[in-house]
C-alpha cells in the first residue's frame, strides 16, 4: 500500500520535472531562427535566475554584463536604433547616486524596473559599479541601507 504511494509520488514528480525540461529546451530553442547572431540574452539556461524574477549575478559587473549592456552596451555608451538608450559612460547624472538607484528600482520611460528583481545590495553593487566605471568617478558608494530607503 505505501509502496504504490511513493511510486506513484515518483511518477508525478517525474512527469513534471521532464515537463520542465521540456519547457526549457522550448525556450532554448526559440530565438535560433535564421541563424543570423541572435540576441545573447535569452533564456535563463545558464542559471541567471536562482529563483523566478532574482538575478543571481554575485557582482556588480556581472550584474552589468547580464541585465544593462543588454541596452547600454557593453562599453555603456549607449545606443540608438529601435529607441534611444543613454551612454551611462561619463553620465554627469550619476553624480547622484540616489537618482541613479531611483532609475534602477523603478525603471524610466523605456527603462524597465529592473531593480525589482534584484537585492538591495545587488542594486548598490550595480550602481557602484557604473558610478566607478565607464570614465565615472564618483567616490561615495551607495549602500543597500539607501536603496532599501529609495525601493
Ligand atoms: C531594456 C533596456 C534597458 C535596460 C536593461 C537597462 N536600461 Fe537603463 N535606461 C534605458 C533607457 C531607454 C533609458 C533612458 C530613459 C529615458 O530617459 O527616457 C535608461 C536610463 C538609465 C539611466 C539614467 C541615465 C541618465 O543619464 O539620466 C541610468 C542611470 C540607467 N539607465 C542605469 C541602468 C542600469 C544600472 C541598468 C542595469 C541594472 C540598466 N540601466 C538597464 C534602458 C535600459
Amino acid at each position: 500500500m505505501k509502496k504504490t504511494t511513493v511510486l506513484l509520488c515518483a511518477a508525478a514528480s517525474l512527469t513534471l520535472a521532464s515537463m520542465t525540461a521540456s519547457a526549457m529546451a522550448q525556450s532554448a530553442a526559440e530565438p535560433s531562427g535564421s541563424g543570423g547572431a541572435g540576441f545573447a540574452g535569452a533564456g535563463d539556461a545558464d542559471g541567471a535566475f536562482i529563483t523566478p524574477g532574482k538575478f543571481s549575478e554575485p557582482t556588480g559587473e556581472k550584474m552589468y554584463k547580464r541585465v544593462c549592456a543588454g541596452c547600454h552596451m557593453s562599453d555603456a555608451k549607449g545606443a540608438q536604433g529601435a529607441g534611444m538608450y543613454p551612454a551611462l559612460a561619463g553620465d554627469p547624472n550619476l553624480a547622484s547616486g540616489d537618482y541613479a538607484v531611483y532609475v534602477v528600482l523603478k525603471g524610466l520611460h523605456g527603462m524597465p524596473a529592473v531593480g525589482r528583481m534584484m537585492s538591495d545590495q545587488q542594486v548598490a553593487d550595480v550602481v557602484n559599479y557604473v558610478r566607478t566605471n565607464f570614465g565615472n568617478k564618483y567616490k561615495d558608494r551607495v549602500t543597500a541601507a539607501q536603496v532599501k530607503d529609495v525601493r
